[in-house]
């Protein structure tokens, strides 16, 4: 065999069918995928023609930056399906990329603090991909827009649920989320949180790889995420400032850069705000909360990532999981679910 041909381009292989486009054997493994749905124990082939059959009569369930969420019946199982437009190739192999990532957690998907999620198909012409995924009730911003603000035994359960899913991401699958906001925490009728979009994230040791993609909302976005091409390397503390954040807005009903007087709907204004300013505070005064929530909120949006808390003890350094704070809640998790069940089922009852 010719190895010194192989070693010239050892991970790419042309393919044949798509004009000039290289791609490499993950790409095309993945692809190959496409269009296996597995439910618990079932596994399933599903065509194009036969999930655009199934679309016809699918209900909305949301939409958001990249495109809407469907539910359809699979089966004779409600599930939910997002829809991703792929404009060109570049986000194609970024997508892929993140179908790689749902590939690797799907082995473990009973991990009850995300999302879970069955499989994914692409279709071509124009490009899409859709994403089957597990159907929950609502997104925590629309749930508050139903109840205005959550007590703040109530963050603490929200925050314990969603830091178990990004400390989880973190240690079994080296993810950091990088979109970590209010939409992306789902809850479901018993009132369990679970976190999900985990694939539009990347995976830690491509952390530095700069993607100019930055989806979503940005007053989510930590501030050393805002000029990556300062080469400002970041980690899992950003998803612990956008924690922080979220948490606010959850707790307060506002968003805290409007609190502070900055025009929020202006993208320039508010990054060069989060990238300028001293970090928002919360403080016992302006605020009815107690001392350890509001000293949980503070080490989250430390603006410095290197003093910013891990979510584990890291030395000397005190994570967020060992906070008062998160270990309250660990003790009241009953109760808050309770109250979280009870409310999701009178919203549901007064849609
Ligand atoms: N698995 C799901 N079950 C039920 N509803 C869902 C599910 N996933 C998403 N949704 C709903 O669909 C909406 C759109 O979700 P999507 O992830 O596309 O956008 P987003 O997170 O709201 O915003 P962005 O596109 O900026 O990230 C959500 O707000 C949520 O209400
Ligand atoms: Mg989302």
């Amino acid at each position: 065999m010719n190895n010194s041909k192989r070693s010239l381009r050892p991970n790419k292989i042309r393919f044949a069918i798509d004009t000039k486009d290289e791609k490499t054997k993950d790409e095309i493994m993945l692809e190959l995928e496409s269009g296996r749905i597995t439910l618990g124990e079932e596994k399933y082939l599903i065509t194009e023609i036969q999930l655009k059959e199934m679309l016809l009569h699918a209900d909305d369930l949301g939409s958001g930056a990249q495109g809407d969420v469907k539910r359809i019946n699979f089966h004779n199982h409600s599930i939910a399906v997002k829809q991703i437009k792929i404009d060109d190739l570049n986000l194609f192999k970024q997508a892929l990329k993140e179908l790689n990532v749902l590939r690797k957690v799907k082995q473990d998907m009973n991990f009850q603090y995300i999302v879970r999620y069955f499989g994914y198909v692409i279709v071509n012409e124009p490009k899409y991909i859709y994403i089957f995924m597990e159907e929950l009730i609502m997104c925590l911003d629309k749930f508050q827009s139903r109840i205005k603000t959550f007590p703040e035994s109530i963050v603490g359960n929200i925050a314990f649920d969603v830091i178990n899913a990004l400390n989880y991401l973190k240690e079994n699958h080296q993810i950091i989320h990088r979109d970590v906001k209010p939409s992306n925490m789902l809850i479901d009728k018993e009132g369990n949180i679970k976190l999900s979009d985990f694939a539009v994230s990347g995976e830690l040791n491509n952390s530095v790889a700069k993607t100019k993609t930055l989806r979503g909302h940005f007053q989510y976005l930590a501030p050393e995420r805002i000029d990556e091409s300062q080469n400002s390397v970041y980690d899992a503390r950003s998803d612990v400032w956008s924690l922080g954040i979220s948490l606010y807005q959850l707790a307060t009903g506002k968003h805290l850069y409007s609190k502070l007087g900055c025009d929020e709907n202006n993208e320039f204004v508010l990054l060069s705000f989060i990238e300028k300013h001293e970090p928002p505070r919360l403080t016992l005064e302006e605020t009815t909360f107690s001392t350890e929530f509001c000293d949980f909120l503070n080490n989250c949006l430390v603006k410095n990532p290197k003093e910013r808390p891990k979510y584990k003890s890291d030395g000397p350094n005190k994570g967020i999981m060992d906070h008062p704070f998160f270990i309250r809640a660990t003790m009241e998790q009953e109760t808050a679910k309770k109250w979280l069940k009870e409310q999701i089922l009178l919203v549901l009852s007064n849609k």
